[in-house]
């Protein structure tokens, strides 16, 4: 397929790399202040050497790139609350040329899921957002092909910067603002970090998880309760400890709604994922639970779920 990017980030980065191995061509590509846009495909080389020489992508508009010839947008432009712009008007203007949309950015379908949903069905493109939660384990598709009704509850750690930081404190004692550093260091954090520390990543996640577990729900973030870690003391983390127990950041939906905060569970519990791993447990009526986990953030790991959902479009 024919791909345009929106978003030089950490995904749209690896969306570019990748995209030869998974025979699909890019012909377009920009980021908030520029774009290049080529028909006979973009080098991935030349593209980021050109980033990191001059600090932008290209020199055209970054509209261009929405006008260029391409069967499937992927936006990977940072998630935006609220009206979730630049993204959402992306998303808008593919569907309404009837290109296929692939959502790297939350936003859309956490904050406006009604709204998206809308214009699809008015469009002879298809909405696609697996990269949009848990990075490149299949939460989306699990729930998928089990069929939304036979899911009771999912529950898990859904953000990757929480967990290192969690863990590195509790294990090596570190500060919460050196793990933080270095969460950012290794590219999992949000361009906001505050987005991860205080939950709200991770409630955008359970969010859109909700909306396509309960279709017509159409929660937002403010439907959520959320807590995050960055007032968590580390002496929580150390009483925890010698009672055999650590401290998650967990992100629940149950019939009651959306939950995310930091939760006490056993050192020895499924849930207790170390560094930056992510884990979904679903709770099922007839198969009692299934567990699914791995790496939920990070460039190449998102852009994976990026092209498992290109692949469904074909
Ligand atoms: N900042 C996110 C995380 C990246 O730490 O999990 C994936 O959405």
């Amino acid at each position: 397929m024919n791909v345009a990017v929106m978003g030089a980030g950490a995904v749209g980065s690896s969306v570019l790399e990748l995209a030869a191995e998974y025979g699909h061509t890019v012909t377009a590509m920009a980021d908030s202040s520029s774009a290049v846009v080529d028909p006979g495909g973009l080098d991935a080389t030349t593209v980021l050497d050109r980033k990191n020489a001059e600090g932008v992508v290209g020199s055209a508009d970054p509209e261009d790139a929405l006008e260029a010839e391409y069967d499937v947008l992927v936006e990977a432009t940072p998630t935006t609350l609220g009206d979730a712009e630049p993204g959402f008007g992306h998303l808008r203007t593919a569907l309404e040329r009837d290109r296929h949309v692939v959502l790297a950015n939350k936003g859309p379908v956490a904050e406006r899921y009604g709204d998206v949903r809308e214009l699809e069905a008015e469009s002879e493109g298809e909405v696609r957002f697996e990269a949009t939660v848990g990075g490149a384990i299949p939460v989306l598709s699990t729930i998928e092909s089990f069929g939304p009704d036979q899911i009771t509850t999912v529950r898990g750690v859904l953000n990757g910067t929480a967990n290192f930081i969690l863990t590195r404190m509790q294990n090596e004692g570190l500060s919460y603002e050196h793990v933080l550093a270095e969460a950012q260091d290794l590219g999992v954090a949000e361009a906001d970090p505050s987005f991860d520390v205080e939950g709200t990543d991770a409630a955008l996640k359970f969010v859109i998880v909700a909306n396509v577990l309960r279709d017509g729900a159409e929660l937002t973030l403010d439907d959520a309760t959320v807590e995050g870690i960055h007032e968590l003391p580390a002496s929580a983390l150390d009483l925890a400890e010698e009672d055999g127990q650590t401290i998650r950041l967990i992100g629940e939906v149950t019939e009651d709604g959306v939950r995310v905060g930091p939760r006490l569970i056993p050192e020895n519990s499924a849930l207790a994922v170390s560094g930056t791993q992510n884990i979904v447990q679903f709770e099922t009526t007839y198969a009692g639970s299934l567990y699914n986990s791995g790496r939920g953030a990070g460039g190449p790991e998102t852009a994976t779920a990026v092209f498992a959902d290109i692949g469904h479009l074909e």
